[in-house]
């Protein structure tokens, strides 16, 4: 890990002792990563940079990111804490990718598999994240809706699953399927509160909330209460960009100048930043 980025367990645990939540932005490209960092050091606010295996393959390969962040942090002098995640890693190799790239968090999603085999593909991702100094996330119970466009129904963690998965790997975060989903919600979500606290009473780490686009204010703030410290937060940003970028395109048919469509959803995706930013309480936390 070099000097321009923060280990991640390091903030979340700080946030944890804070009560407060640092936001994962997920990015998607070079601008989209100029805009997230931009504004999160206007506000002041750690942030945990999430990218997909699909964002990672996109955008030319873990290096290229690790590339991408750095000379970003360098060049526009940010000075938040930053950190770089693979979201939903879903393999060993993955994460030995990532990590040997320089992210500086990665997350082992074997929830796919039973507990037994989610326990032995976590345990190899952590022996080998601890050489590096780097944080593991792991999830327990499987997380809904859909994610790099592969649809999946949600499974609610169970807390002695989450408990022996701890204890068993030494795992630095948690992310519990507690009823949030990747991508839109039919309704209002149905988050299991009681479970979320038990898990973080039982094994005192910090929680991760995914699926945190589309989830009503009140109970963001009841997650962050019950253990929540990481809210991680993709579609909502895009829908933001893309409401901007389509009246954009329809107001102007020619602009064929990628920066300028790109661009005129740069004011709306820094709102949705700044909005969660200050409903997480991560502003001035630096
Ligand atoms: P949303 O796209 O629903 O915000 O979920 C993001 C996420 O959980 C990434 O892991």
């Amino acid at each position: 890990m070099g000097d321009l980025m923060e280990n991640t367990k390091d903030i979340l645990n700080k946030a944890k002792s804070g009560k407060y939540a640092i936001p994962q932005f997920n990015i998607n490209n070079l601008e989209w990563t100029r805009f997230v960092l931009e504004e999160c050091e206007i506000n002041n606010s750690p942030v945990i940079l999430g990218v997909s295996e699909g964002a990672a393959k996109y955008m030319g390969g873990y290096n290229v990111v690790y590339a991408i962040v750095t000379s970003l942090i360098e060049s526009l002098k940010i000075k938040i804490p930053v950190c770089l995640h693979l979201d939903h890693g879903s393999t060993f190799e993955a994460c030995k990718n990532a990590i040997d790239a320089g992210f500086t968090s990665v997350m082992i999603d074997a929830s796919k598999y039973d507990l037994d085999e989610n326990i032995r593909i976590t345990k190899e991702v952590v022996e080998y994240a601890r050489l590096h100094d780097v944080t593991v996330e792991a999830e327990v119970g499987h997380v809904g809706g859909e994610e790099d466009g592969i649809a999946a129904e949600v499974a609610y963690a169970k807390v002695e699953d989450a408990v022996m998965l701890y204890k068993e790997t030494n795992v630095d975060l948690f992310a519990p399927a507690l009823g949030s989903v990747h991508g839109l919600y039919k309704g209002e979500p149905k988050l299991d509160f009681q479970r979320m606290k038990e898990i973080s009473e039982k094994t005192n780490i910090p929680l991760v909330l995914h699926g945190g686009s589309g989830i009503p204010d009140d109970l963001i703030v009841k997650a962050i209460k019950s253990g929540i410290c990481k809210i991680n937060i993709n579609t909502e940003l895009q829908i933001s960009w893309h409401e901007a970028v389509k009246d954009f395109v329809k107001n102007n048919e020619n602009a064929y100048d990628p920066r300028k469509v790109i661009k005129s959803g740069e004011a709306n995706l820094k709102k949705s930043v700044t909005e969660k930013i200050k409903l997480l309480g991560s502003n001035n936390k630096a």
